[in-house]
């Protein structure tokens, strides 16, 4: 329990801009400051911070609140661990009384885990420093890679002893518990056995942003080419390997004063070059880069260079990952160091003026790179090298900068020796099959914010019928209803009849004609029962009137489109269409429902207050005309836009 006074005390003290300021990177606008929202993707500015309210808010995701919340959202700290955290920035001294054994047990379970990684970096350090083994062992093999005091310290480097569990034994004899050792992965725990992961390994803790170690990295000091060299902690509450940069803690306020961030690939890179001061540099720990991890860079800066090791394979199998920093609208550079280096034997080998240098030389911009690198490969074989203006047009193409498009259009269209007008065409052809994607994806959006259920019949609209658009839906019902028309999120392929039964049913919706209410029912007894709905089931129908509504509807005028039967394939056959016209059909019904009910309840209304009916009637009316409204605009807005896929 951390005291009032001391409370007040970190309230008044904070600022909350420099504390902001250690995860955003924020600029000054009127009284404001502000930047891109940490909470969620966005690539225009909407999160703002005021320093003299002490508070933030993001008006794209609606996020807010005051310093403390801040740290605790965005480093999933319980309250106390926010408040120390900041504490801890202004030194400010906390007395926290030793908390009761109720209160330790409340902690939650991701501040345990967090307390179990903290203590097992302290283990590990004390191991490589001060155990005869440890230094034997540990400290002799970061001493061989010529690693530095100073790198051991800034990044909490650390060795686990050898032997099955002596770690694991020495924090169960600490009383910490197994399970937060277990759901740390720092423990492997079976049936009637358990082991250290990291065993024998010397220790690369890996850290939040904020600087809490949510995970480790352990490297093998055996050559045995089966014993994998890394070992990392498995995905856990505290750990998302997707989400996390190796040395982002130690390189964000180097980042933003060099307003650039080196990306490597392994952490002896990092650490190396911090030992030859270079310090803004982060490491995506040999997996591909993912979006999030791109994002993490860009709340410091929007300049990365990247740092290749000359391995050829290596560096075409990521040229798909690095269109992805374009697209987030940053620059990108790249340097390639000579074969057989990677930034970890460069930066050992040589000083740090002749590393900057060697960098500074050899950094070139990313297009150009990859359009030279394409080019080598492709030589003067026709087919590779129209390969590879598609390729290159692609990356400038997810630019959003049309200033930047140009230049790339024009600079690329001297190394590729083609014209500009071509590389535009090509581009144009790109843009146009983004923007249908796009579109597609938005109307999926829309379709999905209603969970695939177009709203939303309310229950005081009753016995208002369609006959019309009854007649359509059974239609496609019967012709349709075993199609498939979408996957939903989960993956789940989602058929005619299942859509148009689910939507009639969650609205409780019933057919005026008995005939087509009768026949809805069977085609949902049959979907119940698994069973294909067939149109020889109807037109067979033991109930003469579902068979003659069949024959009716299999014959007349919908079934051929004359248009089609001349010109063949040359338009959209029905069934192509149906992903738009089946939802487009419900929701029309749907309207026009609404439209009815509406205009029923407008009678009513006048009735009512003609007849000075009691107000709660008359409110009661007043409240369902205007849900009625704001449904039919949520239809009307949905009109036509409803494609599922
Ligand atoms: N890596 C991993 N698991 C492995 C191999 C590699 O997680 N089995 C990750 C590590 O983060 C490693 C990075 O990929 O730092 C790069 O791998 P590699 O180039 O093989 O290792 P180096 O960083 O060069 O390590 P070292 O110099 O110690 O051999
Ligand atoms: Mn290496």
């Amino acid at each position: 329990m951390i005291d009032q006074a001391t409370i007040d005390r970190i309230f008044d003290t904070a600022d909350i801009v420099d504390v902001i300021s250690d995860f955003v990177q924020l600029k000054r606008r009127g009284t404001n400051h502000i930047g891109l929202c940490p909470f969620h993707n966005e690539k225009t500015p909407s999160f703002n911070v005021s320093q003299s309210k002490g508070i933030y808010k993001c008006f794209g995701c609606g996020k807010g609140g005051n310093v403390v919340s801040f740290v605790m959202e965005h480093e999933h700290m319980a309250y106390p661990e926010a408040l120390k955290y900041i504490a801890g920035k202004y030194g400010i001294p906390v007395h926290e009384e030793k908390p009761t054994e109720e209160e330790v047990q409340k902690r939650d379970h991701r501040e345990s885990m967090m307390i179990v990684n903290e203590f097992a970096r302290k283990y590990f350090c004390q191991q490589l420093l001060e155990t005869d083994r440890g230094r034997a062992v540990g400290l002799a093999y970061f001493r061989e890679r010529a690693i530095n005091d100073q790198m051991i310290d800034k990044f909490d480097l650390g060795f686990c002893p050898e032997g099955q569990d002596v770690f694991t034994n020495d924090a169960l004899g600490k009383g910490y518990k197994l399970e937060f050792l277990e759901s740390t992965g720092l423990t492997i725990v079976r049936e009637n056995w358990r082991a250290d992961r990291f065993s024998g390994r010397v220790m690369f803790p890996i850290h939040s942003v904020a600087g809490r170690v949510i995970g480790f990295g352990g490297r093998t000091l055996s050559t045995e080419k089966k014993i994998a060299k890394y070992l990392n902690s498995p995905e856990s509450d505290v750990y998302h390997k997707s989400k996390v940069l190796y040395g982002i803690f130690q390189a964000k306020r180097k980042i933003v004063q060099e307003d650039n961030c080196y990306l490597v690939e392994g952490y002896t890179d990092v650490i190396s070059l911090h030992q030859k001061l270079i310090e803004n540099v982060v490491a995506s720990s040999g997996t591909s880069l993912t979006e999030d991890q791109i994002r993490l860079i860009k709340r410091f800066t929007s300049n990365v260079t990247i740092l290749y090791d000359g391995d050829p394979a290596g560096i075409k199998a990521s040229l798909r990952g690095i269109d992805m920093f374009l697209e987030q609208d940053m620059n990108v550079r790249v340097v390639l160091f000579p074969e057989g280096e990677d930034p970890d034997s460069f930066a050992r080998a040589n000083t740090p003026e002749s590393v900057k240098e060697y960098i500074e030389s050899e950094k070139q911009d990313f297009i150009h790179f990859k359009t030279k690198l394409l080019l080598e490969d492709a030589q003067n074989d026709p087919i590779r090298r129209s390969e590879l203006v598609t390729g290159i047009v692609k990356s400038i193409g997810v630019i959003d900068d049309q200033i930047k498009q140009s230049v790339y259009i024009k600079s690329c269209s001297k190394l590729l020796d083609i014209g500009e007008d071509v590389l535009y065409s090509e581009l144009q052809k790109i843009r146009k099959r983004r923007l249908e994607e796009k579109q597609r994806k938005n109307r999926q959006k829309t379709l999905h914010k209603q969970d695939n259920v177009i709203p939303v019949v309310p229950a005081h609209v009753s016995n208002v019928y369609m006959e019309e658009h009854e007649k359509e839906i059974i239609r496609v019902l019967l012709l349709y209803g075993d199609m498939l028309i979408f996957e939903d999120e989960v993956g789940k392929k989602v058929r005619v009849a299942e859509y148009i039964i689910g939507e009639i049913r969650n609205d409780e919706l019933e057919f005026e004609n008995l005939v087509y209410n009768r026949l809805f029912e069977t085609a949902a007894e049959l979907l119940n029962e698994g069973k294909v709905i067939e149109k020889h089931v109807f037109i067979n129908h033991s109930d003469a009137s579902i068979a003659k509504l069949c024959a009716e509807l299999l014959t007349n005028r919908y079934s051929l489109d004359p248009y089609w039967a001349k010109h063949g394939s040359q338009i959209e056959t029905e069934d192509q269409k149906l992903p738009t016209d089946v939802p487009n059909l419900i929701v029309q019904y749907k309207r026009k429902i609404l439209e009815k009910g509406f205009e029923i309840k407008v009678k009513a209304m006048l009735e009512a207050e003609k007849s000075k009916a009691h107000s709660d009637e008359i409110i009661q009316l007043q409240t369902e005309l205007k849900d009625l409204l704001e449904k039919i605009r949520q239809l009307s807005d949905l009109n036509g836009m409803v494609i599922l896929k």
